[in-house]
């Protein structure tokens, strides 16, 4: 086709590509973006990578290596990764973290066994208790009451657990959370070898960790035996790229190998892959000071919105015993001084230009990495610092303060296992009637964004109404299908 054909044809089309279209005006409003992927809209890729898209984007010709028995260019990318983040073995992984806990999960348990896990986990942790048959052993995150948050899993929980399920052959930790909480993982990891456990930790949100020593140790320096990690999140990365990491001699890396086979697509992007290699070498050769920088940048945006409009961080919010360390990188401002929810902050911010990765009730929760300069950040100061003029004289309404909204901290009884939950009769009921059901999805509020109901256990009115409580101050329900209905098991 000729360049004048192309551009009319491209006109002509555009309209029947909904989703070409969205792409397309998005980038060209030139929203700030912090959000993932950690790569900010190819800042951090060079010239060479951002022009030959559509080239090197190849399958397992000659020259290119095979990912699932590598040999050549993947398997010295993936040695060279193992040695920068600290472990005995890395491997890529095209489709996120997502496929990492489930490789991990089902590398570490045979059908039947026991696993330790935090409620809070994410969604790849029940598909992996279902397609490996695995039996949860569920520990709470502690909950801030104070500012409506789930922080982390305490070292004392996870003793008292080992100690009531002894035959558990393993723990996974989440860490760090969303808001860039970390756990005290090092007593983790000597309690969970003390027994002579797996530890397996779901470090999605810490693959910048390793790059400066002024950022919380990374699961790899802390002892896991296995632990995942979303690149695409913080590294300049394409979005689903992402590392498994194998270390010591616990784990069978040629069994993890080969769960990530079965799971994963038999043709592996190669500029996925490609990105992998990349995020790893520029960090590498300049990630102490870029993250130095990043930090720099972010600490003087926290202390200039705290004290030209009086925005708080998760810095604020005081030492807590399950909280080793908070990660600098992660900006989580919590809007409650301006008198809105985080949900109308954020579409507010949307409406001058800055897209944030998350919000909640109180809380915007900002993605950042080395792609983002000082010029982005005055950006997002001075839209802030004028959305605050805006706002001035606004009062929260009705909200959780006012009622102060408890939480049950309680693990409801388990029925069955979620591999039966999701193998039943499956009917969708509205909330309000289906206590003594048993569940058969992952359903919650946000705050605090910890799962009230896990597939299998017996959903009660208590629960039901601590759901809807939270709903009526504002927050949002999770796991619900249709509207209001909740998925469960036939009677
Ligand atoms: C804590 C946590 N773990 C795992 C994942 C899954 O990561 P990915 O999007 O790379 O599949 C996420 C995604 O947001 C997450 O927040």
């Amino acid at each position: 086709m000729k360049r004048g054909e192309e551009r009319k044809s491209f006109k002509m089309y555009i309209n029947n590509a909904p989703l070409v279209k969205a792409l397309m005006e998005y980038a060209k409003q030139d929203t700030i973006r912090f959000h993932m992927p950690g790569h900010k809209g190819g800042k951090a890729f060079p010239r060479a990578f951002l022009d030959n898209l559509a080239a090197w984007d190849v399958t397992e010709i000659p020259g290119m290596d095979n990912l699932y028995c590598p040999t050549g260019v993947i398997a010295q990318a993936q040695t060279l990764a193992a040695k920068a983040f600290d472990a005995h073995h890395t491997l890529f992984m095209v489709n996120g973290s997502t496929l990492g806990i489930q490789a991990m999960i089902m590398a570490a348990c045979k059908p039947g066994d026991k696993l330790v896990v935090p409620r809070n986990s994410h969604r790849s942790v029940w598909s992996a208790m279902v397609l490996a048959d695995v039996k949860p052993i569920y520990v709470q995150p502690q909950y801030d009451q104070e500012n409506f948050i789930a922080t982390q899993v305490s070292v004392r929980d996870i003793q008292r657990v080992l100690d009531e399920n002894p035959d558990a052959v393993g723990v996974l930790v989440v860490h760090p959370n969303y808001y860039g909480m970390c756990s005290h993982l090092k007593q983790i990891e000597k309690v969970v070898h003390g027994r002579g456990k797996l530890l397996l930790v779901d470090e999605a949100h810490g693959a910048h960790f390793i790059f400066h020593p002024d950022l919380p140790p990374s699961a790899g320096e802390l002892g896991a035996d296995m632990w995942v990690q979303s690149a695409h999140k913080t590294l300049p990365a394409l979005t689903q790229g992402a590392y498994l990491h194998v270390k010591g001699s616990r784990v069978d890396v040629k069994r993890v190998a080969q769960v990530i086979a079965m799971l994963q697509t038999s043709s592996p992007s190669y500029l996925i892959m490609a990105s992998l290699d990349w995020a790893r070498a520029i960090m590498e050769a300049e990630g102490k000071a870029l993250m130095e920088s990043l930090m720099e940048e972010i600490s003087y945006v926290k202390a200039r919105l705290r004290s030209h409009i009086g925005l708080l961080t998760t810095d604020d919010y005081g030492k807590r015993e399950e909280v080793e360390a908070l990660d600098p990188t992660r900006l989580v401002l919590d809007v409650r001084p301006l008198g809105i929810t985080g949900y109308r902050a954020e579409r507010l911010l949307r409406e001058v230009g800055v897209q944030v990765e998350m919000s909640d009730i109180y809380r915007l929760v900002l993605i950042c990495s080395v792609s983002d300069d000082r010029a982005i950040f005055n950006v997002l100061v001075e839209r802030l610092e004028k959305l605050a003029d805006k706002l001035s004289g606004h009062r929260l309404g009705p909200c959780f303060e006012d009622n102060k909204i408890s939480t049950f901290q309680e693990i409801p009884q388990q029925i069955m296992s979620p591999r039966e939950a999701f193998y039943s009769i499956i009917e969708n009921i509205p909330l309000k009637e289906s206590a003594g059901r048993i569940c058969a999805g992952v359903i919650g509020a946000y705050p605090p964004g910890v799962p009230r109901f896990c597939p299998g256990e017996l959903i009660d009115k208590e629960g039901i109404n601590e759901l809807l409580n939270i709903q009526r101050y504002g927050g949002a329900l999770f796991g619900l299908v249709e509207g209001n209905l909740v998925p469960v098991v036939s009677e």
